[in-house]
Order: structure tokens, then sequence, then C-alpha cells
């Protein structure tokens, strides 16, 4: 069975073609993507209308790209899947409605995906895939999640961010330092030119003894800081900036991997997931990877490069949840995205 995706939730517009075989590991068969990043980067973040309208131009071109590269047309295709929410509205209806109208001209079902799970199965396209059942944790621009799964679709949230999520507080501190939107890649390439402990700044709720988060305290503190600083804060080359952006990301870093290891320790699982954009940090990496082997943990990344949005998450997702049989696609192609 083939399954596209199409993932247009935000400013990433991500195609894929995944394939199924019995109860094999589904296999990624092509996908593309297109950042809309570098338009939205003269507003300093995202512009909702302008996302949707660029997810127009870009979602067929990419689904024709992704046949191609798979050496097949659309008669292949068996279920259409698409990115059903949390997303920008507009942007998501793109995705559905493409999705919809392509699935009801061949006479095919659609399946709608939610796009955490879709980060969440992401490791599942790589090389050497998790097996269940494992701690995830979940770091994205618009999600701070633990979760405990026991396989497809059995999730139970362990602990979330009570405001900002992890992606937001590297996104706004970086923004405080003259960083292109969005920060937390610049700020982590910035941050390793830094001494993390130059500004003393608040880890929150590091020893609150759950597994919440809470990261706009820590934002307000790397305001307060880069006022003190002055404009070495956020001018570039200044070793004050490099020191400010190394603290802030040493101190998500910090609470991220122990409260990882404390759900992990609680639970007794000896297996870590991590997804989202946020898992593309290096340091998060480092001190996870350090953290789970002294603990005798097995930690699993997606790729690099599908960290980040994209459409083959979308497709993987929908290819396991057909699979595993907890969801079926369906021949009704009415408007549904959850923006929430
Ligand atoms: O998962 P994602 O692509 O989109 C959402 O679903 O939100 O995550 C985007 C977030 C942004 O906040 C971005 O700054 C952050 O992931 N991000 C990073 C890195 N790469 C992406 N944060 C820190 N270090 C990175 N290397
Ligand atoms: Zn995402």
């Amino acid at each position: 069975m083939q399954i596209l995706g199409i993932e247009s939730s935000c400013d990433e517009t991500g195609v894929a073609l995944v394939e199924t075989t019995g109860s094999d590991m589904p296999r990624l068969l092509s996908h593309a993507l297109y950042s809309q990043i570098e338009m939205h980067q003269a507003y300093g973040g995202v512009v909702p209308e302008l996302a949707s309208r660029d997810h127009i131009r870009r979602v067929l071109p990419l689904t024709r790209q992704v046949l191609a590269e798979a050496g097949g047309t659309l008669a292949d295709i068996d279920v259409v899947a698409y990115t059903r929410g949390p997303g920008l509205a507009g942007a998501l209806l793109v995705g559905s409605g493409v999705a919809c109208a392509l699935a009801a001209s061949l006479g095919k079902p659609v399946l709608g995906v939610h796009h955490l799970e879709g980060h969440l199965l992401s490791p599942f396209l790589s090389a050497d895939p998790p097996e269940f059942p494992f701690i995830a944790l979940l770091v994205s621009g618009g999600h701070t999640q633990l979760m405990r799964v026991d396989g497809v679709g059995r999730y139970e949230l362990l602990g979330e961010t009570i405001d900002d999520a992890a992606g937001e507080a590297f996104d706004k501190s970086a923004k405080l330092m003259g960083l292109p939107y969005p920060g937390g890649p610049g700020l982590s390439r910035l941050a390793e030119q830094g001494n993390p402990t130059a500004y003393k700044l608040p880890r929150p709720l590091l020893h609150s003894g759950d597994l919440d988060f809470s990261f706009a305290g820590l934002k307000t503190a790397v305001l307060t800081q880069s006022q003190k600083i002055g404009p070495a804060a956020h001018t570039e080359g200044a070793p004050e900036r490099a020191d400010l952006a190394a603290s802030t990301q040493a101190a998500i870093v910090e609470v991220l991997v122990k409260k990882s290891m404390t759900a992990l320790k609680t639970s007794g699982m000896k297996r870590l997931v991590v997804a989202g954009g946020v898992g593309a940090n290096r340091e998060l990496r480092a001190q996870l990877n350090a953290a789970c082997a002294k603990a005798k943990v097995r930690v699993h990344y997606p790729e690099l490069h599908l960290c980040t949005d994209n459409g083959a998450m979308i497709a993987m997702a929908a290819a396991m949840r057909l699979q595993s049989g907890v969801q079926k696609a369906q021949a009704h192609y009415s408007f549904d995205v959850k923006p929430r």
C-alpha cells in the first residue's frame, strides 16, 4: 500500500510517499520539502496569511516531484494522509483541502494525522528505529511534552509546559539577541562560542517533583540580563552575546534532560525517543546521550533533517496507524482541521 502524506501546519510544505508491506516497518519511498522560513524572516515570525498562500503554490509541484522520484503516478496512491492539526487554520486547510480533493478524484480514502504524532513517530523513519515501549520527549516550537508510549495510539501524557514551549524559549531569546527567525538553530550555533556559566539564569520547575515545564520566566530573565549587558547583548561578534546564548541554551537543556531522566527513572523504562525541532539541538543531544549512557538507557532521535516539520513523518504516522489498526482511512472528504 502506498500512502501520500501532506504536511502544511505552519511554515513548511512537506509531501512524502511511504509504502507498507504486510507488518514490515513502513518504508519511505520519497519526500520533498519547501521551507517558507526566508519569506517570514522579514517579519520576524510566521505570517499566517502568507503561509497559507505559499502552501497553495508549493503543494502540487512537491506532490509531482515526490511521485516522479518514486517512479510512480497518482494511480499508485492508495491513501492520502494530511496533517489535521494542531497548526495555523488557513495553512492546515490547504493541506487537507488538497488531500481531500486528490483522494476524491482518485476514489481513494483519506486519513487526518495529529501533527505531534507525526513528530513522535518520526524516529521510526531512521535506519535503527526504536521499539515500544518508550518515554518520549517532544520538543517543538509549539509543544514541550513528556509521554509514555506503549504502542501506536497508546500515549500517556506525563507532563508538559504550563506556558511557553522549549522552541519558543529558544526563538524568543534569540530574537532579543538580534538573531533571525526561527532563532533556535542560530542561538545554538552562537552558543558554541560562548561560556554557558557566564550568566546565572533560572531553571524553572527543575525541582518541582513533577514532569511539567515552564519557560516563560526564563525568557523574562534573558530579557533582564540582556538589558543589563546593553547593546553588546545583540551585537554581532560581541563575546557577551555568545555568553548569553550559551547560558540560555544551558538553562533550557538542563531542564529538558533532568525531567526526561526523571520520567525514565520513575517509569522504569530503558528507552527514550526525542522528537520535534528542538531535538536537532546539538547540546541537548550531547547531554542526553551522556545521561542516558550513564543510566543504561537507549536514546533514539529522528534523522537530523526530519526533526523539523516534514511530510515524511505524516505519511509514516498514517502508515503506522493503518498498519496497527488503530485508525481506518475513510472516504469522507469534509473539512475537519483542528487548529488547536
Ligand atoms: O517541530 P518544529 O519544526 O515545528 C513545530 O511543530 O513547532 O520545531 C520548530 C522549533 C523552532 O522553535 C526552532 O527554533 C526549533 O524548533 N529548533 C531548534 C533547533 N532547530 C530547530 N532549537 C534549538 N536548536 C536547534 N538546533
Ligand atoms: Zn512540528
